[in-house]
């Protein structure tokens, strides 16, 4: 088991996965349940993920995203939506414009890091037609009272490559003390 910054340090972006590896039921229970575990606005998930496994749903997500052929091949798509109405609750215009999507794209975050710690590998999808999304999952009818906003789509599997690792700007240039 790898600790906390080996698991950070391991997780890149997997456009491949192996078709003879399906993604077990208690790992993916067990990814489930740290993308719940993040911290949220007031603790209320203003959040709601819909796991997708069937070919079908997949390959329908893969066309909302642009053709993205990876979200076809992974046995998993898990889709983050946010619930703004729920936090709008308890925080009003702050809670429906910010908190809602920041506690949804923290579980994604967490559970990103849960799909290594289980060593597997996934790719956050950000460019998807929304609507579609919207449709295709049905997600009005999930949630008739708080209309859900799809925000991520995690594909999740057996990595079948390794990516070289990408840079990223150099620390000076990205924090700044005072
Ligand atoms: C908000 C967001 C949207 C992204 N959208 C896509 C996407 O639509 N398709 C894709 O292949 N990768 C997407 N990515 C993955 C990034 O390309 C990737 O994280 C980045 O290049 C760094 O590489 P790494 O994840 O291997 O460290 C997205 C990542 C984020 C955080």
């Amino acid at each position: 088991m790898w600790d906390f910054f080996e698991t950070v340090r391991h997780r890149h972006s997997v456009r491949k996965y192996r078709s003879d590896s399906p993604v077990e039921k208690e790992k993916l229970h067990a990814i489930l349940e740290m993308a719940c575990a993040a911290p949220s606005a007031g603790d209320l998930q203003s959040y709601h993920i819909v796991v997708v496994e069937t070919q079908t749903q997949r390959d329908s997500l893969s066309q909302a995203a642009e053709g993205q052929a990876f979200i076809s091949e992974a046995p998993v798509c898990l889709v983050f939506c946010s619930d703004p109405h729920r936090a709008e609750s308890e925080y009003g215009q702050r809670g429906r414009e910010l908190f809602a999507l920041q506690d949804t794209t923290i579980a994604a975050a967490y559970a990103q890091l849960a799909i290594v710690a289980a060593g597997m590998a996934s790719t956050w999808v950000g460019s998807f037609d929304a609507p579609q999304v919207r449709e295709l999952l049905e997600l009005d009818t999930l949630n008739p009272d708080s209309p859900l906003q799809p925000v991520a789509l995690l594909s999740i599997g057996y990595p079948a490559e390794l990516p070289e690792p990408t840079p990223r700007r150099p620390l000076e240039k990205m924090i700044s003390y005072r």
